[in-house]
């Protein structure tokens, strides 16, 4: 699996910036970061507010990297497996909100159903952490950020999220803090997802503070909305059927039908289908109406001058695979703080224990037991 070593002549590499180093004799380079599963690039520009240079991307969805280069002038890499590790550029941050479908409680039940295997058992997706274990292993950032779905904590009775945490911290050394955020105080949306933020130095980080109430709903609203995304009678009446018949069984399912003075639901990729997780209230003269894809790009805190190059069904699968943007951009502020601060400043805020305030924290064993690395000599 690794590609460690090799060079890939499938890759064309952008010119090499100077060394990183912020702030020596009042000189500052940028520090460098890559964007894994890039998607349309929630993280690239979270982490360039924060005055980082990204040196490399990487999306295998034709689609999604129609939209980074409409945004960002350039298109991401494929599939990740085509890239020799040795071939990405040097950086000194990696960020990668990995696949999450194995993971997510809607991806797992699907796939126990279909008689699939999930989590690491998934060949094709589940072994995409050691595809970044191996990143990080070869080329040694001073951090990296990583995002996933709540349930990857949950998952598997949480061996899975062991296992990742192991080969972070005992396998690769890394001191690791994580935290569950839900996006509500920054967008008008319920949408938790955990965050890992691991430091090769061993220092303290804090997670940021993020406001006690968060926007609503009628503050993404655009102006004229188009008829067409208001439900027909017929896509209306079945949802109204479809959620009489689960509550009649005794289950909570149903469509999410809002206001503008209340928050979404979690926006998932499969909006496009029936839109049914987040219905808008237009009174009772007239049948709800999706959000648009401009106001799916509000949901998720992109900027106004984002460009969506794609169909209404593109879109929203993009955006609900996507980041909150606002929440990254908070993290990646906290990392670069934390980076420009000498490492030994504030020894008192190192692995302090399960501080729930600002996330859990991980301790990390004396003993280095590599198990990752024992992994990738019995793979050879
Ligand atoms: C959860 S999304 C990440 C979205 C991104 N964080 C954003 O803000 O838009 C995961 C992404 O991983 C991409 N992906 C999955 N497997 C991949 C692979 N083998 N190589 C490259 N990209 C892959 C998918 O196309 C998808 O866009």
């Amino acid at each position: 699996m690794s590609g460690k070593g090799k060079k890939s002549k499938a890759v064309v590499l952008r010119e090499e910036s100077p060394p990183y180093h912020v702030n020596g004799n009042g000189h500052h380079h940028k520090l460098r970061f890559i964007d894994l599963f890039c998607g349309i690039g929630g993280f690239r520009i979270a982490f360039e507010r924060a005055s980082c240079e990204c040196v490399f991307s990487s999306d295998w969805n034709e689609k999604a990297q129609e939209t980074y280069a409409a945004n960002f002038g350039e298109k991401p890499h494929g599939d990740i497996h085509s890239v020799a590790v040795a071939d990405i550029p040097q950086h000194d941050i990696l960020c990668a909100g990995f696949p999450c479908q194995p993971f997510s409680i809607a991806g797992v039940s699907k796939k126990l159903s279909l008689g699939k295997a999930h989590g690491f058992d998934d060949k094709e997706q589940g072994n995409l952490f050691f595809t970044l274990a191996d990143i990080i292993d070869f080329h040694q950032p001073k951090v990296f950020v990583l995002e996933n779905v709540k349930n990857l904590k949950s998952h598997d009775q949480g061996r899975t999220f062991q296992i990742i945490y192991d080969t972070l911290t005992n396998a690769l050394g890394y001191t690791v803090y994580h935290k569950i955020i839900d996006a509500q105080s920054v967008v008008p949306q319920h949408r938790e997802r955990i965050f890992l933020v691991g430091f090769k130095e061993r220092r303290g980080f804090e997670f940021p503070q993020f406001p006690a109430e968060g926007p609503k709903l009628n503050s993404i609203f655009e102006k004229n909305v188009p008829e067409k995304y208001t439900l027909t009678d017929h896509l209306w009446k079945y949802l109204q059927d479809y959620a009489a018949k689960h509550r009649a069984a005794g289950n909570g399912f149903g469509f999410g039908l809002k206001d503008g003075n209340q928050i979404a639901r979690t926006l998932s990729a499969r909006y496009y289908k029936d839109g049914s997780e987040i219905l808008i209230s237009q009174g009772t003269a007239k049948n709800p109406r999706r959000l648009t894809p401009r106001e799916c790009a509000r949901l998720m805190g992109y900027p106004a001058n984002f460009k969506i190059p794609v169909s209404d069904t593109q879109a929203y699968k993009q955006f609900g695979n996507s980041v909150v943007m606002p929440v990254v951009e908070r993290i990646a502020k906290a990392v670069v703080k934390t980076l420009n601060t000498p490492a030994d400043e504030r020894p008192e805020l190192v692995l302090v224990g399960n501080d729930k305030e600002n996330g859990e924290v991980a301790t990390r064993t004396p003993v280095p037991v590599s198990y990752f690395k024992k992994r990738r000599k019995t793979k050879a």
